[in-house]
């Protein structure tokens, strides 16, 4: 009989990327997608250790998961709770200790080993006993790439692909160089075999994934390694692959290799999320980012001579340790000097066993939060004007999911922003057809006019299909 499995991603693209392949390390073992946790045998919830908020829900998430367990048990019914990546990583036999309803604990290095660790579990549980202990956090020398089998269907024609894990900058306040380890490349053949997979099954974007994505130096295949510029330049030459992004950065490995390549390679889009956390020099030194905010500005520059469209997205966190308000007004600045076409901004949040943590010069929650808002205020202001800026522009959007009402598809427009097409619109008919099935252009390129910009999205018009 076959199992379900239930999977919960929290946090970044990575876990997402994943969630996706536990579900297919599974897969030949029995194991089916369920709906829910309620239609499950096994519950996986891959965690997120980055924030402290982030890393609380996992254990509320357990407590509702343990109460289901309870019940499903009275009918005689076993289900299995796992707790993948980085909480898992950073706390795991503490997690064991702490939530005894939970009986696999693996870190995200060790997926490829999950079928064995489901029966040491069932073993365990054969004794008797009403949950397993079962823990494997360790960085194995095999990586779990060489382990896992490819993805057989993809859902959608944009795709994520991890290249590159770990991290060794040290910034004051992550806590991702001790749950992901050290920084570790994929090789450019791997890569490259993975992408011509994901392209002959449809996939026609790829968002090359790694936590320090842009300081990817892969085994070339010669001896020699390769850089990210060249990375994209050989994923651009695989046939069906229209449209390439990578995320997330950092302002230091920014190499102009990587800079031209937005302007020489097609399929490079123009975006890119660029974090830089504060525009304050003090705050940049304290959180051990290497680089001044005048350093910053020269690399938007040279991104903006490149390609002259590219939109920019960040990361920031307000109230990091000894932040004063003239330092926040130099986020601020830092901002409206830039103009992100979206951003993330966060309230500096101590992570245990990280430098930052321990200072003593923590910042007040309710200046932490004064700040956020106002902030994020700026942020929403610009990104609005982003959106609106488009009306009246030309794209190409990878249609991608359907949207709320019958006849719409939504896609992607190349600076990431969600345009819905409308095809039981008039306007968006084709010629010769009367009534086109707007379902067949699901996954597709198509050219739209951007006619309106909502809150969250925008519209667009047909005007040809591209691919
Ligand atoms: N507190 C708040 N935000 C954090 N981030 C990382 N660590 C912390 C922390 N301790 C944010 C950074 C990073 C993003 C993924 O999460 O902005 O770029
Ligand atoms: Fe964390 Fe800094 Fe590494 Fe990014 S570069 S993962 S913020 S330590």
């Amino acid at each position: 009989m076959s199992k379900k499995v239930f999977v919960k991603t929290y946090g970044c693209q990575m876990n997402v990327y994943d969630s996706n392949r536990m579900v297919n390390v599974l897969k030949p073992h029995g194991y089916e997608v369920a709906e829910s946790p309620e239609e499950a045998d096994l519950v996986i919830l891959n965690t997120c250790h980055i924030r402290e908020k982030a890393a609380e829900k996992v254990y509320s998430e357990i407590g509702r998961l343990k109460k289901l367990k309870i019940n499903k048990a009275k009918n005689g019914q076993d289900m299995y709770i796992a707790v993948a990546g980085c909480v898992a990583q950073a706390e795991g036999a503490e997690m064991m200790q702490r939530a005894p309803a939970v009986d696999l604990v693996l870190g995200p290095q060790t997926y490829h080993r999950l079928p064995a660790m489901l029966n040491s579990a069932a073993e365990q549980r054969a004794g008797g006993r009403t949950s397993s202990r079962v823990l494997d956090t360790e960085f194995p020398i095999d990586t779990k790439f060489d382990h896992l089998p490819k993805e057989s269907d993809f859902d959608s024609p944009a795709q994520f692909l991890t290249i590159q894990e770990g991290c060794d900058k040290f910034c004051a306040f992550c806590v991702v160089p001790y749950t992901r380890g050290a920084e570790y490349s994929r090789s450019v053949e791997a890569v490259v075999e993975e992408a011509t997979h994901m392209a002959a099954k449809g996939v026609v974007e790829i968002t090359l994934l790694g936590q320090n994505v842009n300081a990817y130096h892969g085994d070339g295949g010669d001896g020699e390694t390769r850089n990210l510029g060249e990375l994209i330049g050989a994923v651009a030459d695989i046939e069906g692959i229209e449209r390439i992004r990578y995320t997330t950065s950092h302002p230091r490995d920014m190499d102009d290799e990587l800079i031209s390549a937005h302007k020489d390679i097609d399929a490079c889009m123009p975006y890119l999320h660029l974090p830089v956390q504060s525009g304050s020099d003090t705050i940049l030194a304290a959180m051990n980012r290497k680089h001044t905010r005048e350093e910053y500005f020269t690399i938007i520059d040279k991104l903006r001579a490149a390609r002259p469209d590219l939109a920019l997205s960040s990361d920031f966190i307000v109230g990091f340790p000894g932040e004063t308000d003239a330092d926040f007004e130099d986020t601020m600045d830092l901002v409206r000097r830039v103009k992100y076409s979206q951003a993330y901004s966060f309230k500096y949040s101590p992570r245990p066993g990280t430098p930052a943590a321990a200072a003593e010069t923590q910042v007040p929650e309710d200046v932490k939060s004064e700040r956020l808002a106002r902030l994020q205020t700026l942020l929403e202001q610009h990104q609005a004007e982003f959106n609106e800026a488009s009306i009246g522009l030309e794209m190409d959007i990878l249609l991608e999911r359907e949207g709320k009402m019958k006849g719409q598809l939504i896609g992607r427009s190349p600076y990431l922003q969600a345009v819905v097409v409308d095809f039981s619109d008039s306007d968006n008919a084709l010629d010769g057809e009367a009534d086109p099935s707007y379902t067949d252009f699901m996954g597709k390129l198509v050219r739209v006019k951007i006619v309106a910009s909502g809150q969250r999205s925008l519209t667009g018009e047909l005007m040809k299909t591209l691919h």
